[in-house]
């Protein structure tokens, strides 16, 4: 079993960003338009657009004919497709994670934040053991325990497609340097290596190991910097096989 996760900055020209939004249908472009913070509207754009060409190359189809439809807390699923996918963005950097087969899965990705207060919102959120393991540690170590935990345990609330502040409390627990398990929900975990100053993991429903294959998306970027409209041509997709590093 084996996920492929692709990494991609949405740090990027308004015009990038405007030939990205040709690839989505009139209600995603519509949900973009209601993003008033350019930022958020360029995560937003990139990563679907994204996720569009990465599921299409998968999946043989032309990126635009994907139907998505949005579970009970938001969590989107493909119309039609037993195939799951999960996306995360934050500060300018975005993680799409794809399984080969009908496992759930869901992924996080959060820029470190600053040692102050974390102590506080860890004791609030998490299982009271976790608290105490984030607050035992020094200001450096308190910001990689709290950071590394939160992107575990949204990854894991993310597989389930549920809502992130009850997921806080669920107990995570360490079964390797990178691999992590909840047994209640039962959910394995793996850390990603994204980008320095972020946290990432991926996460799938079940207890069974295994593999992850990562790779940027800087092929599809460059091509739509040259090919800003899709009369102009469709993005490249990343081919799966050449140039990811397998982790599990
Ligand atoms: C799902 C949730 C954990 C994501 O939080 P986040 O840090 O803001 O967002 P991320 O960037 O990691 O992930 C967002 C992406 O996950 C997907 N997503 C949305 N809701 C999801 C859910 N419930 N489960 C899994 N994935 C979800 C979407 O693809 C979304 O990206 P898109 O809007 O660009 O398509 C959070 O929004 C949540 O708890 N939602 C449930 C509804 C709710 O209770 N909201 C109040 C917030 S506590």
């Amino acid at each position: 079993m084996t996920v492929r996760v692709w990494t991609l900055s949405t740090v990027t020209t308004a015009a990038t960003v405007a030939g990205y939004a040709d690839l989505l249908t009139a209600a995603e472009r519509h949900r973009a338009e209601e993003l008033t913070d350019p930022v958020v509207r360029a995560e937003f754009v990139c990563t679907r657009a994204a996720l569009r060409s990465v599921l299409g190359a998968e999946m043989a189809v032309p990126p635009e004919s994907l139907r998505f439809e949005a579970g009970r807390h938001g969590k989107p699923g493909l119309v039609g497709s037993e195939r799951q996918f999960n996306v995360s963005h934050s500060a300018g950097l975005a993680v799409i994670a794809v399984t080969d087969d009908a496992r759930p899965v869901g992924v996080d990705v959060q820029q470190q934040r600053s040692a102050a207060g974390l102590a506080r919102l860890a004791e609030r959120y998490y299982a009271p053991t976790e608290a105490r393991w984030v607050s035992a540690a020094g200001p450096a170590e308190l910001e990689h325990r709290f950071g590394q935990l939160w992107a575990r345990k949204e990854a894991c609330v993310k597989v389930t497609g549920g809502r992130l502040i009850p997921g806080l409390a669920w107990t995570i627990s360490a079964d390797g340097a990178e691999t992590f398990r909840c047994a209640d929900p039962e959910i394995s975990g793996r850390d990603l290596a994204v980008a320095a100053g972020y946290h990432a993991a991926v996460a799938l429903a079940g207890q069974q190991p295994f593999a992850v294959e990562q790779a940027s998306w800087p092929a599809v970027l460059a091509a739509r910097e040259s090919t800003p409209s899709r009369s102009a041509g469709s993005p490249t997709p990343l081919s799966t096989g050449d140039t990811m590093a397998v982790l599990g």
